[in-house]
């Protein structure tokens, strides 16, 4: 039976099917060749997408707006929503979901607390996309981020990833780590102790028989591994400053460190990165973070396409 991803909400990574993620990945392939040859694109005309952004953001909310831009349809934008929309005067989630069904096609939000986006996905009979979730899940920055593995290895098969940094409360890697188990790959979780990917997480992998290695010891990781996802430590996360002062500097990536690397190493980062990697890593060959960024117009290009039911 053909795949179809028509109306379906991404609010959890676990929610894909390695056939689903598959459609993804080679429509987004199709629509980066397009977006070179600068094909003018019409398949999402007349279709708006909604984003609600409770919390800051730069690359998802620009790639998710440029990707409806340059397929043609149209974007509402609610930005600094948690102050500028209703929810300043106590709408809920649920309702917000209702009228979300009846401005727009489809919608993407970002919000600081784990379950937002399916409570608004709830409410809407338009497909939601979770841009975001407290510490919870970033589905489509883990589905960009395979991609982007994809381009810069050739393969997903026998890869060994470090996730590096805060693996406590970074949602990228607790949705990465969940796409990439499904691909075979093996895993470093560095992190101080403090900031260790939650347990049920790495239990749930190591039950699947994933492999996986803890360790605080980054240089260790980082010489038997093909890729390092570094991560920022979300100083927005902690209840006492005094934490993330203690452990803002756990990690700095330099050129230093990747020299001592697994030859061939690629380097991503979600971004926005603090001090976890040194400015002078930007030249390095292997450096992907920037690709990995520009990587997310075609992937959110497919994801809109896909779940509005166009392609
Ligand atoms: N990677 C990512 O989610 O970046 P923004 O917070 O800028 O959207």
């Amino acid at each position: 039976m053909a795949t179809s991803l028509k109306g379906k909400d991404v609010i959890r990574i676990q929610d894909f099917s390695v056939e689903e993620v598959n459609m993804v990945m080679e429509n987004a392939a199709r629509f980066a060749t397009m977006l070179e040859k600068n094909d003018r694109l019409t398949n999402m005309a007349g279709k708006v997408l909604a984003t609600l952004f409770y919390e800051p953001s730069t690359r998802t909310r620009l790639s998710f707006e440029t990707a409806m831009l340059r397929l043609g349809g149209q974007v509402v934008s609610v930005a600094e929503a948690k102050t500028s929309s209703s929810a300043a005067k106590g709408e809920t989630l649920f309702d917000t979901g209702k009228m979300i069904e009846s401005y727009s096609d489809v919608a993407v939000i970002r919000h600081p607390i784990v379950g937002s986006a399916a409570e608004l996905a709830s409410g809407s009979g338009a497909p939601v996309i979770n841009g975001g979730d407290g510490a919870g899940q970033h589905p489509t920055q883990a589905l960009l981020d395979l991609y982007t593995i994809l381009i810069e290895k050739g393969k997903v098969k026998d890869l060994t990833v470090a996730l590096a940094g805060d693996l406590k409360n970074g949602r990228t890697v607790h949705s990465l780590s969940a796409l990439l188990s499904r691909f075979g790959f093996r895993f470093y979780f560095v992190a101080p102790d403090a900031l260790k990917m939650p347990a049920e997480i790495t239990e749930n992998l190591k039950k699947q028989k994933v492999e996986i290695v803890e360790t605080p010891d980054c240089a260790k990781a980082l010489a038997d591994s093909d890729v390092v996802y570094m991560t920022r430590i979300q100083k927005e996360r902690f209840e006492d400053p005094a934490d993330y002062e203690r452990l803002k500097g756990s990690y700095e990536l330099d050129l230093k460190l990747v020299k001592k690397a697994k030859k061939g190493l690629t380097i991503m980062h979600p971004l926005p990165r603090v001090t976890e990697i040194a400015k002078d890593v930007d030249s390095y060959e292997g450096t992907a973070y920037f690709r990995q960024a520009a990587n997310g117009v075609p992937v959110r290009m497919a994801l809109l396409a896909l779940v509005t039911g166009l392609e």
